[in-house]
């Protein structure tokens, strides 16, 4: 098979995760609290997800997944060894922001934050797997947003570089690939997950959420250059929710709309990867009445500050129309982040997220073409329920259908596309809290998890029938799929 031997050598083939949904510990060893602290289990979840809720209390009747997860904070040395296991080269986690700065921009960080994340990092060092580390995941600290409104305020530029700072001189030598915010662009969908805002009355919501981006950017684009400044040999990522949009139809109309569509996200990934606001964005806003407090120190910082990589995370393709009809007939039920349509070519999960490998090709390509700089996958999986055998086993083939279609892909587009990858850490490789769900049922990994939705069970892990195939799929560098 052509696929022989096209991976890289180096080749970083691992998983992913993020603080909130697998670390629980949630106000262990000084740690403050996070968004993800007070976003709830259950039908509250995405409006307080979305800004359209007020900020819940932890103590109040709703559940809050992070509280516990799957407890990894003291059970880490288990998993990296389940991980080693595998043969992973690189994992990919996020450091929780409230364990390093308890209040979101204290002058001194939190030794225990510190100490616990230099354990993590060097237990992945000990096993050989490369540490790949998110600054922010999901989680604005809740003093920042009583202070200032979340990412609403220019003043958390400040704070989050306080943040990579301690980050960054403590772990300098040890991590080499860093990201600065997961999914930026899922700041447009979940402003509260994502940046910390919540919504007053009367606001123009659009030009609230664009001005938080604009600060992220600036944000990241100076946490570039000190991790540069810092780090002489590190590498600096942005971090994309892409997904190509597919036109519904060829009907010309249609894929104008895709085009726009793809734009609301190229508008974070055009700044952080060329260094400005592309022509058509600044157009849009001032049609919208967004006014951007963007200052020409800004843009410099912003030229200054481009990433070194592209990652970005893949579970689908997405579908647009620009005929209302369309929309009306194809729209999904429930409470998808992103809008798309339902393609009728696609088989769907159970949570209904439609399943497409070469839209990850198609994706990888438009990036490439787009930035020519090395993509890196770190995130791509099927949530799914798992049914626990009576002898234990756990026989899930729809999984290792899935990342395999998905490799494949990834394979043609190095073999016969010839684009570079980085690494591939696919998400999820230990059943995690969903982000969206908050659900436990909802699992992606290749150790299983015993806790439910309602947060039963032993927290004990068990290799799946994926867990195997995974460990051949790294042993012979994508070779044997
Ligand atoms: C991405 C996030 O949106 O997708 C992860 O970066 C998330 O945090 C993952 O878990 C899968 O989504 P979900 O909702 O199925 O957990």
């Amino acid at each position: 098979d052509y696929i022989m031997s096209i991976f890289p050598e180096g080749f970083l083939w691992g998983g992913a995760t993020a603080a909130n949904q697998c670390e629980g510990a949630w106000q262990a060893d000084g740690k403050g609290l996070s968004t993800v602290d007070v976003i709830p289990y259950g039908p509250d979840r995405m409006p307080v997800a979305r800004g359209k809720l007020r900020m819940l209390a932890p103590d109040d009747v709703h559940s809050y997944p992070a509280h516990e997860a799957i407890d990894m904070y003291h059970r880490y040395k288990e998993d990296i060894a389940l991980f080693a296991e595998m043969g992973f080269k690189c994992y990919r986690l996020s450091i929780a922001w409230t364990r390093i700065l308890p209040h979101g921009d204290d002058d001194t960080p939190n030794e225990a934050g510190l100490a616990f994340y230099e354990q993590v990092i060097d237990e992945c060092l000990r096993h050989g797997i490369q540490p790949l580390v998110t600054i922010c995941h999901f989680d604005t600290p809740i003093d920042l947003i009583k202070k200032y409104g979340g990412w609403k305020d220019r003043r958390m530029i400040d704070a989050y570089l306080k943040f990579c700072t301690a980050i960054f001189t403590r772990f300098a030598g040890k991590v080499k690939y860093w990201l600065t915010f997961n999914e930026i662009n899922m700041l447009l969908h979940m402003p509260f997950m994502g940046a910390g805002i919540l919504f007053e009355e009367g606001e123009n919501e659009t030009e609230v959420k664009y001005r938080a981006a604009h600060y992220e950017i600036v944000a990241s684009a100076k946490a570039v250059q000190l991790a540069h400044k810092l780090m002489p040999d590190c590498m600096v990522g942005c971090m994309l929710a892409a997904g190509q949009y597919y036109p519904f139809t060829c009907a010309p109309e249609d894929v104008y709309a895709a085009m726009e569509a793809d734009r609301d996200n190229y508008f974070f990934i055009d700044a952080q990867a060329r260094g400005s606001y592309p022509v058509w964005a600044w157009k849009r806003m001032e049609r919208a009445g967004i006014r951007l407090d963007c200052t020409e120190e800004d843009l410099a910082e912003m030229r200054r500050g481009t990433v070194d990589f592209i990652s970005f995370s893949y579970y689908s393709s997405r579908c647009t129309s620009a005929d209302p009809a369309t929309v009306e007939k194809y729209k999904k039920p429930g409470n998808a982040a992103i809008m798309s349509l339902k393609n009728p070519h696609l088989q769907a999960s159970e949570w209904g997220w439609q399943i497409d490998p070469i839209g990850l090709r198609v994706t990888m390509n438009t990036l490439y073409d787009r930035y020519q700089k090395p993509l890196f996958i770190v995130e791509n999986g099927l949530g799914a329920v798992d049914k626990v055998e009576p002898d234990g086993s756990i026989h899930d083939p729809y999984r290792v259908d899935y990342l395999r279609a998905h490799i494949r892909e990834m394979g043609k587009a190095i073999a016969e596309d010839g684009l570079p990858v980085l690494g591939y850490t696919m998400w999820g490789p230990i059943d995690i809290v969903s982000a969206s769900s908050g659900e436990m049922k909802k699992r992606y990994g290749f150790i299983y998890v015993d806790k439910d939705n309602d947060g039963n069970g032993t927290l004990e892990r068990r290799r799946k029938d994926s867990f195997y195939w995974y460990k051949k799929v790294i042993a012979t560098n994508g070779a044997d799929l």
